[in-house]
């Protein structure tokens, strides 16, 4: 062969050759994850402990090593059934989708709860996926029902839906940067109702979080107060991150992912442009390990020695196979990086089959500073790496 044909031949086998690595990757991830949730579901079906408290649906594991179990009431509770609806766009396979509206359903009741900014993550992973892969009348009035109850939270002169309802709180009006997240239903419900007052709380929902919560260099505070006279921002902190001038590892994922879909679902190019600004900062970190894994915060005084967030990570890769969609300058560059980061996941962070109670991966660290939840599963690291290998899956 002649040179040029050699190089042709080359390239055209490295490409095929890493398609199919990745495929084979995104399938025996998809094969483990079968054994160990059939697994987590009949210990499910067998814990009885907390019955009594409606502790029905897979969170965590304790510092014990046992489940724990939360209510439908819980912020994570929408998580599972996402998770187990993610198996059934995988598969197609009907068991799973049995299994995914059985746990969905435990949630329908929690539609009319105006005591949770995070309605969006209950409702939209469970809800949500449920109506896009099986549409029903039902689980549309489930979602739009739950928009109205989160907009119910949204005040027109601070133009952002209120996180938390704290007793002594020392915040007036706190907004967190999570609360990004559960701007998806919103949007969802506008486009199933037609009514335009979700939308537009989601959107100015969103423009004043760009205008408050970021700093100088596109990394994020936690926790933001306004002022609920004057709409002001009134102090910037952490809640969950080591300083409130640190980078908390989950927040920065939050954000990427909420300003990712926001461009999605406006098409306005700001949202884009400072997706890409968010990706660049994290992707820039000094203190990211070489495996692109966070450690739980950024700028966390013990690293290396300091617990990771496979949470965080598995949200940044599902965020960014989005984004490398839409990105015109970094569109190869996201989707490597997403690459390097479920590839690590699947071979690394997961338990042995059989154990951990069905989790798929270990070492997420959910809320340092009060020590609960630290270098465990939990449930939303399995979710959104689930959905990324789909994204992953899609984009071929
Ligand atoms: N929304 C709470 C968390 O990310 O831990």
């Amino acid at each position: 062969m002649r040179k040029i044909e050699t190089l042709i031949f080359i390239i055209f086998f490295t490409f095929f050759y890493s398609c199919n690595k990745t495929d084979n990757l995104i399938d025996s991830s998809f094969q483990y994850a079968d054994v160990q949730l059939r697994y987590m579901l009949n210990h499910i079906a067998e814990y009885k402990d907390d019955l009594s408290n409606n502790r029905i649906l897979p969170r965590s594991l304790d510092v014990n090593g046992n489940i724990y179990m939360v209510s439908p009431s819980d912020w994570c509770s929408g998580f599972f059934p996402g998770v187990l609806w993610y198996m059934y766009e995988y598969s197609h396979d009907n068991f799973w989708k049995v299994k995914a509206k059985e746990y969905a359903e435990k949630l329908a009741g929690q539609r009319f709860n105006k005591g949770t900014h995070d309605l969006g993550f209950m409702i939209y992973c469970s809800y949500g996926n449920g109506y896009r892969l099986s549409p029903s009348e039902e689980y549309k009035t489930v979602l739009l029902d739950a928009a109205e109850s989160l907009s119910f939270r949204y005040d027109s002169i601070i133009g952002c839906i209120k996180s938390w309802d704290l007793k002594d709180s020392p915040w007036q009006y706190p907004v967190i940067i999570d609360n990004m997240m559960n701007l998806e239903l919103l949007f969802e419900a506008s486009k199933l109702s037609g009514n335009k007052k979700y939308r537009e709380i989601a959107i100015s929902h969103a423009d004043k979080t760009m205008e408050n919560h970021f700093r100088p260099d596109y990394s994020s505070y936690h926790v933001v107060d306004y002022d609920t006279i004057t709409g002001a921002a009134i102090s910037k902190n952490t809640h969950q991150g080591y300083s409130d001038e640190s980078v908390w590892a989950r927040g920065q994922a939050w954000g990427l992912y909420g300003y990712t879909m926001c461009y999605r679902e406006t098409g306005d190019i700001r949202y884009l442009k400072f997706a890409e600004k968010i990706a660049d900062f994290i992707l820039n970190q000094k203190n990211m390990p070489d495996d692109l894994i966070p450690y739980w915060d950024l700028l966390a005084p013990n690293i290396p020695n300091e617990p990771r967030d496979v949470s965080a990570a598995a949200i940044i890769a599902s965020a960014l196979y989005e984004l490398s969609e839409y990105s015109q300058e970094y569109s190869a560059r996201y989707k490597n990086v997403a690459d390097t980061i479920i590839k690590n996941l699947s071979n690394n962070y997961r338990p042995k089959t059989g154990t951990m109670y069905g989790f798929l991966l270990h070492s997420s660290t959910g809320h340092w500073p009060r020590k609960s939840e630290v270098n465990v599963p939990i449930i939303y690291a399995e979710y959104y790496y689930l959905e990324a290998l789909l994204r992953r899956k899609a984009l071929g």
